[in-house]
């Protein structure tokens, strides 16, 4: 049997029984329709918002459109197979889950599950710093989980949670730079969401129209665990997600510079990614500061509207760092094609964050190894399509860029 059928049956066996709700799910797209009918419409609004004009958020989609295949054929892709080395490690697929705050809010547990089906997927999964459970507890059931942090630009607090992030057991830190400041997104406040939420009829409103999420999710979670609150933004529990009167602290990340990734790099024995970078000088510097990886990214839309998609800029970064340097990319990723595109123009592992997000809310472990599975499949296909058999098979000369001559 091909590795390639073994990795299916694995992924189907993850997938258990698939319940109706996704039998008409085909595709990473399709799952954003049941989760907006699912989530409150805050919660939704949170997840599929972006800043501003969603300049970004557009960019993120349309930059597909400028790549072109070149196929080669009759090269016997019968032993194809999609993994990929990272940091030592091998994964089933060039993809992962991105890190998203408050994925317990949208579904019971969400960042257990996320964690949890990845690695039964054996793909890699990143927790967010911004989440409703503790990180230790992610860890214990997850343990090859990647912490994504979002630092006080304070070196003794940020030192601290290191810490606490070294005895949980967590060997890659992803710390996400592209957050000085709170983005202006709109839409948040136009749907009623805020961080804490604010009591008030409108959210009573919205949590009694979607009476699955009220029982399956809130209540369970108020019921199993107490009031959620932002676990591991430091070393101590922060403020409660619900509260009429509590500020969140953002302690100065306004702050954080390059002095302070220094000292992180001096004092995080593991594996150190930074996530947000979009320009090739910024980097250069990560890896001549010791990052042993970078995740191209514009926070899928989410931070400085009109930031170039990363895809524009992933060829020459790749030029700058070599072909060995970790680049990977997040951003408006949704198709097998898409991660293919990236991976042929040089980068090691492509995160998606939305369409996990809603698969988790429509269905839990069975909706994400669901979205794990289409696109693995997907991948499989066009690899075939395109004549390789591995992913170390795909290069630049395979596309066409729209604006290039030949
Ligand atoms: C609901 C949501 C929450 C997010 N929270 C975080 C976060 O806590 N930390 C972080 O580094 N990025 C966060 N991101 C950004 C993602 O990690 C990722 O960069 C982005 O979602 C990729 O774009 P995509 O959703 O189009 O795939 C969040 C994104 C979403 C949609």
């Amino acid at each position: 049997m091909s590795e390639n059928k073994q990795d299916a049956q694995g992924l189907a066996m993850a997938c258990k029984k698939m319940p109706k709700i996704l039998e008409d799910i085909l595709c990473l797209h399709d799952f954003e329709l049941k989760a907006r009918q699912k989530l409150p419409r805050p919660i939704f609004g949170y997840i599929a918002g972006a800043a501003e004009d969603n300049m970004s958020l557009d960019d993120n989609r349309t930059v597909f459109q400028d790549y072109r295949f070149i196929t080669q054929v009759l090269t016997d892709v019968s032993q194809r197979h999609q993994k990929i080395e990272l940091f030592g490690k091998t994964y089933n697929s060039p993809f992962g889950i991105a890190p998203m705050g408050l994925n317990a809010l949208s579904t019971y547990r969400g960042d257990v599950v996320l964690a949890h089906t990845a690695q039964a997927a054996n793909i890699v999964s990143i927790m967010s710093g911004s989440s409703l459970i503790p990180l230790e507890a992610v860890a214990k059931a997850a343990p090859n989980t990647w912490f994504q942090a979002y630092l006080p630009g304070d070196t003794s607090r940020i030192l601290a949670l290191l810490d606490r992030i070294k005895s949980a057991g967590y060997q890659t830190l992803v710390i996400t730079v592209d957050i000085p400041v709170s983005a202006n997104r709109e839409n948040n406040v136009r749907s009623g969401f805020s961080t804490p939420l604010r009591p008030s009829l409108r959210l009573v409103w919205d949590g009694l129209t979607r009476l699955s999420w009220l029982f399956g999710t809130f209540f369970r979670t108020f019921m199993k665990h107490g009031m959620p609150h932002f676990e591991n933004s430091f070393a101590t529990r922060g403020a409660p997600i619900l509260s009429a009167h509590v500020d969140r602290d953002f302690s100065a990340r306004d702050h954080l510079n390059w002095e302070h990734f220094k000292q992180i790099r001096q004092y995080w024995q593991g594996q150190l990614v930074i996530k947000g970078i979009l320009s090739v000088k910024d980097a250069r510097l990560a890896k001549e500061m010791g990052a042993d990886g970078i995740i191209l990214s514009n926070h899928g839309g989410r931070q400085l509207d009109g930031a170039t998609s990363p895809m524009r800029i992933l060829p020459d970064v790749v030029q700058a760092l070599g072909t060995d340097y970790p680049v990977m990319i997040d951003s408006g990723f949704r198709r097998g094609s898409d991660v293919l595109k990236a991976v042929a123009l040089g980068a090691k592992m492509v995160f998606v964050g939305r369409p996990f997000n809603y698969a988790a809310a429509v269905a839990g472990d069975v909706g994400v190894a669901h979205a794990i599975h289409l696109l693995h499949d997907e991948v499989d296909r066009n690899m075939a399509m395109l004549g390789v058999n591995t992913c170390d098979e795909l290069n630049p000369s395979m596309l066409i860029h729209r604006c290039s001559s030949n």
